[in-house]
């Protein structure tokens, strides 16, 4: 079932997913979450900290599972996702360095990390609650359009429109890697629980798309709509096209 949550704003929107995975951790201290990247999370995880900080959750239990990280780009490169997550959460809360995962995007055999990254999942017990952001193109983690739904963790070569979106966090566009290692559009929909977070008037078209549009490999985040539990928090910039 697909629920939709209205914000009024950007603050809003990002209070809102905190709290979600605030209540989830409460019920479950050892959770396991997946997490994303990408500006719309950035103040999600602000709250999440504050949270800690103010003693209402600890992390100290839980397991976290991110949905996808750039090829060749170290951990401590500044634009690697894993350094992203260490600057933006990690190392703000009490999560073990062991129970913080991102596929290796170093690996000398992507395949077999990729295979490793799925088994590690499940040794996990699979994934309680996956937050999710959604590209200009519909893209959900960095399975582009025309990933087919069955697709597991994977390799894939992004989208020039994906690394022109991207660019702005590297010096210049040539510096935006040309490949990422990410979960499959099936790991994502294997998880318990589905948070999309959509902020911003640039995503009112891809929103509109989402929520009036068929389901299409062409527009990847459309597969959604047949996830059993699944909510999309939305602020008004984003709900300006429904
Ligand atoms: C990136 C990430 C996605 C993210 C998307 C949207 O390409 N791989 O996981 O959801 O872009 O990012 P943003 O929130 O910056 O718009």
């Amino acid at each position: 079932m697909l629920t939709m949550e209205k914000a009024k704003d950007y603050t809003e929107l990002s209070e809102m997913a905190a709290e979600r995975i605030i209540t989830k951790l409460s019920q479950k201290p050892d959770a396991v979450l997946g997490l994303a990247t990408g500006s719309t999370p950035e103040d999600m995880y602000d709250a999440l900290i504050k949270a800690y900080e103010l003693k209402r959750i600890s992390f100290a239990e839980a397991t976290t599972f991110n949905l996808d990280e750039y090829v060749d780009l170290d951990p401590s490169d500044e634009n690697s996702y894993a350094y992203y997550m260490y600057h933006h959460l990690f190392r703000h809360i009490d999560l073990s360095p062991d129970n913080a995962h991102l596929p290796n995007g170093k690996s000398a055999d992507p395949d077999a990390a990729c295979q490793a990254y799925e088994q590690l999942i499940e040794k996990a017990g699979g994934i309680d609650l996956q937050v999710i952001g959604i590209g200009l193109n519909g893209h959900i983690g960095f399975n582009e359009p025309y990933t087919p739904f069955e697709q597991r963790t994977h390799v894939v070569e992004l989208d020039e429109t994906t690394r022109k979106a991207n660019a702005r966090f590297f010096p210049d566009l040539d510096a935006v890697p040309t490949h990422a290692v990410t979960m499959g559009i099936q790991n994502i929909m294997e998880s318990k629980e589905l948070l999309l977070l959509v902020a911003g008037e640039q995503k009112a078209a891809v929103l509109e798309r989402l929520v009036y549009g068929d389901k299409t490999e062409a527009f990847p985040a459309s597969i959604i709509k047949d996830h059993p539990n699944v909510t999309i928090i939305a602020d008004q910039g984003a709900l300006s096209g429904l």
